[in-house]
């Protein structure tokens, strides 16, 4: 693949096989497998400061809900260029809030920082032109446009046509099914199909940050360990992505780092390869 469907780390920076020189300790520290702070108190998952590097997604005291329920409470958390994180939960525990937030789609209060730029308060489409790009939960295809034209939506804020042509060659190697079907309606595409064709949608987009809400979810586990393949290979070549999930274990495996929301909150964060350890979770999360 000659260049990435995604917005390289700045400086070639990779923070998952990279030293995290110039990062203040308390942002993302990933040292910190505790609980969430208290109300009140600084999270130890971020600290004040705004990230030295472009494109690092720091949000932090994110509170939202819907009319009158609140279900986020203060959630703090950052994703560094070229990490795969992972947010686990359980049913219920705002994650899928928490992605709508950063998209734009619901309001909160809070900070969300791209880089030097600040999100909240900004329409979606302005978030997609930042480069927070959504793959939501339940995919959300246009089921009666072909497999190519819900592409070339995942680019529509594109002006870079000619580019915009080679990534779509570059999805189809990625996901080689969707070039034997691109002239199939998205609807008539397997479960699975579909989900890969929503995660090509969000890389037309050319994200500097994926956000993607429960890839695996009613996949069966043949497609599911393809597609986080994919996503393990993507994050090699650069991708930055926050995941949902709800197969902690895969999610854990796939990830450099996770957090855990629970009733709205992040509960504890670390490395994953801690976090995969921690009895809590493992009891919780990973049926052990
Ligand atoms: N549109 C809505 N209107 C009102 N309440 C909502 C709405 N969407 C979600 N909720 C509520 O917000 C809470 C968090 O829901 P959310 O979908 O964010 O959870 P989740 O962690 O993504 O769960 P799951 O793992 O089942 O996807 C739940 O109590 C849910 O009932
Ligand atoms: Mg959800």
């Amino acid at each position: 693949m000659s260049e990435p469907l995604h917005q390289r780390p700045a400086n070639g920076q990779h923070a998952a096989r990279e030293s995290r020189e110039g990062w203040p300790d308390t942002e993302c520290d990933s040292r910190s497998l505790g609980t969430g702070a208290p109300d009140g108190e600084e999270t130890p998952a971020c600290g004040s400061q705004s990230a030295p590097g472009r494109g690092a997604l720091v949000v932090e005291r994110l509170s939202a809900g819907y009319g009158g329920l609140a279900v986020l409470h203060e959630v703090s958390l950052c994703v560094k260029p070229g990490e795969l994180v992972a947010l686990i939960g359980p049913n219920g525990a705002g994650k899928t809030t928490l992605l709508r937030a950063l998209s734009g789609l619901l309001p909160c209060t809070g900070r969300i920082q791209l880089g030097q730029q600040a999100l909240q308060g900004r329409s979606p489409r302005q978030i997609v032109q930042a480069g927070v790009i959504h793959c939501p939960e339940g995919r959300q295809l246009f089921p009666d446009l072909s497999v190519e034209d819900n592409l070339r939506l995942g680019a529509h804020l594109r002006r870079d046509r000619e580019a915009v042509e080679a990534d779509v060659e570059l999805v189809c190697e990625l996901f080689p099914v969707l070039k034997l079907r691109l002239r199939q309606r998205a609807a008539s595409l397997s479960g699975g199909e579909q989900q890969m064709l929503a995660i090509a949608r969000s890389l037309m987009g050319r994200p500097a940050v994926l956000l993607l809400d429960e890839p695996s979810f009613g996949i069966a586990p043949l497609i599911v360990g393809q597609l986080f393949d994919v996503l393990r290979e993507l994050n090699v070549q650069g991708l930055t992505a926050l995941v949902v999930e709800q197969n902690a274990q895969l999610a854990l495996a796939a990830s450099q780092r996770a957090y855990v929301l629970e009733e709205g909150r992040i509960a504890l964060h670390g490395p994953s390869a801690e976090l995969a350890h921690h009895e809590g979770v493992r009891a919780a999360y990973l049926g052990l």
